[in-house]
């Protein structure tokens, strides 16, 4: 019998196995007892240990910040990464959110960024690669800060070493290799002036403490957690989304793979979409980020009294002023029945909330906002027809620059892209010459700007 198969056999495995999904939340092994039985017979040939009770003893022992532990962590972690990794996803950060932190933070000067399970590292110079390219000079006299932790030491070792082989840097042109990297033997060493602001630190997701100020995790500017949650179980990812939720600033930006996104992090971020990518928004206090997504039926008697059609279309009708603060405290006021917060985001209730909110946008028939909250419900979802819902709400309002962003996604994603190009121009139009500072209504603290920089990253490619 090989060495795996007299793990699996072992009487303590199923001890085993619970104690390492519980102590490094990686569920991906709750189904994959031969891929975690190999991985712990070589620990167990490294140490010369006979069975799987002497090396619990050892881990006992040691505790978790012990070198076996690590040992076996190190064994166990998927370390795929690579340099640019989802461009998209980078792209969208440097065209919308990277710029708001500039614009919030212009007073501090300071910009903070997490990368959480960064693995050897490619991204967290990715970030500072970026950042020098495209806002050297908005950044000068700032301290910025790029961390990146994980929980295998030995992926950290080569994060700091910052020597990687081809793999790591696969499909990047040679103009990039040549920028960012020092050719040394048969490695691609990270330049040093992209190394300035970064670090490395060990850091459990599942066991530590989040925020962790000690370490200067706290009010993040913009966490990356990609490709790590989907190795994790559904209470451990909800846990760790209110974490990462409370380490972040509020209005800061938090990315996830692509396999990540969906209910549990809607619950908390609200949604940003851009071309290629979807980024995430802490919404300030106050502001409930999915009561556009999930909204309950709205008793009839507490309705306020319909809103009229504007007789002459406003273009400046949703849009208000940020007040004189640079940091809101509040949101723009719903501009129809207000939606309670802390709603269901799940399957079933999700369901029972797409009635309520047709119910709804029967009884509000003249509100834009109402068919256009319902759009995004049903685009969500994927049922009824969004693009007829954003229609009304245009209808309503030919002002509702949202409503023409919304539309002009949903004919984008049905590979409608005329009229998806026109309603991006609407778009643009509706906020032409409105204050960048503005927050734009229905946009849960989006302003004007971060606005027209979303509608410009539509444009970037043959309209240019
Ligand atoms: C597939 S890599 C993702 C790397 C990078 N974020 C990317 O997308 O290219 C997943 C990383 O998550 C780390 N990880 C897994 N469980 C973790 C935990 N409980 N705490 C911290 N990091 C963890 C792994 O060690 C691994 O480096």
């Amino acid at each position: 019998m090989n060495r795996a198969a007299t793990v699996l056999k072992d009487p303590a495995f199923a001890r085993l196995k619970s104690a390492v999904i519980g102590a490094t939340g990686l569920a991906y092994y709750a189904d994959k007892d031969a891929a975690l039985a190999d991985r712990v017979s070589r620990r167990l040939a490294e140490r010369g240990v006979p069975g799987l009770a002497d090396y619990l003893a050892i881990l006992d022992g040691e505790g978790p910040s012990g070198p076996e532990y690590q040992a076996l962590i190190n064994e166990l972690t998927v370390g795929e990464t690579f340099f640019f990794r989802y461009a998209e996803q980078f792209e969208a950060l440097c065209a919308v959110a990277i710029p708001e932190c500039l614009r919030r933070n212009e007073k501090s000067r300071m910009l903070r960024i997490w990368s959480a399970g960064c693995s050897t590292g490619p991204e967290v110079y990715t970030l500072e690669i970026l950042l020098k390219r495209h806002f050297a000079e908005q950044l000068r006299g700032w301290q910025v800060s790029i961390v990146g932790t994980d929980i295998n030491g030995s992926f950290l070792e080569t994060a700091r070493r910052g020597a990687y082989g081809n793999w790591a840097v696969r499909g990047l042109p040679p103009s990039v290799l040549a920028e960012c990297f020092d050719r040394r033997d048969d490695q691609w060493v990270v330049k040093p002036r992209f190394r300035e602001w970064t670090s490395f630190a060990l850091f459990n997701l599942v066991e530590d403490r989040l925020p962790n100020y000690p370490r200067g995790l706290g009010a993040l500017d913009v966490v990356l957690c990609r490709n790590v949650m989907i190795y994790f179980d559904e209470a451990t990812r909800g846990r760790l989304l209110e974490g990462l939720h409370a380490a972040l600033a509020p209005n800061g930006w938090l990315v996830v793979g692509h396999a990540e996104t969906g209910p549990q992090v809607n619950a908390l971020f609200t949604p940003v979409p851009v071309p290629g990518a979807t980024l995430f928004r802490k919404p300030l206090p106050g502001v409930d980020p999915i009561a556009v997504l999930a909204p309950v039926p709205v008793p009839p008697e507490a309705a306020p009294p319909k809103a009229k059609p504007a007789s002459k279309p406003s273009r400046t009708a949703l849009v208000r002023r940020r007040p004189a603060s640079t940091a809101p405290s509040t949101a723009p006021a719903p501009a129809s029945d207000p939606v309670p917060p802390g709603l269901p985001a799940e399957g079933g209730d999700r369901a029972a909330a797409l009635e309520a909110y047709l119910a709804l946008a029967e009884r509000n028939r003249l509100d834009p906002a109402v068919h256009y909250r319902l759009g995004l419900l049903e685009e969500e979802l994927g049922v009824g027809d969004p693009v007829a819902a954003f229609k009304r709400a245009l209808y309503l309002d030919s002002g509702f620059a949202l409503a023409d962003y919304h539309l002009a996604l949903a004919y984008w994603r049905r590979g409608k892209l005329a009229p998806a190009q026109r309603h991006f121009r609407n778009a643009r139009a509706a906020v032409a010459g409105l204050d960048g500072t503005d927050l734009v209504a229905e946009g849960g603290g989006l302003t004007v700007a971060e606005l027209r920089s979303m509608i410009d990253l539509w444009f970037s490619g043959d309209e240019a």
